[in-house]
């Protein structure tokens, strides 16, 4: 079971001007920490929109997990000719993905949570980073203007942090981004 999800028909969408000059995906990684050396793992990997900066970041020596459950989207990453680092991992429920327990410094899940069963995908996401990892969310403000998921769907920062503390994460910032969108911060414990 998961709610609706972002069809890869609209991927274009994930990549306006406007969105790259309200949340430059490269300066905003990088301001919450992402650095090189980090193995990294974009779960919603979409277009790739955070997930190719995030491969230069960390360099061609550490792996960019671009995790997703539609394979289209995964086509277009690869249209792209992605860095070399770029590990493409489809995940057929969203649930359980193909990579090591342990493995991941620093996870990336921008404009995805509010899709799925909060609590059933964080603890995928906790089992694949290293303890005291970091996970950064990014999502739709439930304040903002209609632009974007149904407002039913969408999460507050205290929502979020509410899934976190089941999840066994510890939010440690919560942020609001822009008109649009909220970060939330967290590490492993
Ligand atoms: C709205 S797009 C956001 C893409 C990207 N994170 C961004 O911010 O530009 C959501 C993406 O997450 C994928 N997705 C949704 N739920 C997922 C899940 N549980 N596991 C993997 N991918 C998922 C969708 O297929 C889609 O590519």
């Amino acid at each position: 079971m998961h709610r609706h999800r972002f069809e890869a028909k609209h991927h274009k969408r994930l990549d306006s001007a406007y969105r790259r000059r309200i949340l430059p995906p490269s300066t905003t990684l990088k301001r919450f920490g992402l650095k090189k050396g980090m193995t990294v793992a974009d779960i919603g990997s979409g277009s790739g929109y955070f997930l190719v900066p995030a491969a230069r970041i960390v360099g061609k020596e550490s792996a960019a997990y671009a995790v997703d459950a539609s394979k289209e989207m995964l086509a277009v990453i690869d249209g792209k000719k992605p860095p070399s680092n770029v590990v493409p991992v489809h995940t057929r429920d969203g649930y359980t993905f193909k990579i090591e327990s342990g493995a991941v410094d620093y996870v990336i899940a921008s404009a995805i949570l509010h899709e799925n069963e909060p609590v059933r995908f964080l603890r995928e996401i906790r089992r694949i980073m290293k303890p005291n990892a970091t996970l950064l969310i990014i999502d739709w403000r439930k304040d903002s203007l209609r632009y974007g998921p149904p407002m039913e769907e969408r999460l507050t920062p205290d929502e979020v942090k509410a899934f976190l503390k089941k999840s066994k994460f510890k939010a440690i910032k919560s942020v609001v981004l822009n008109t649009r969108y909220y970060a939330v911060v967290a590490k492993k414990v």
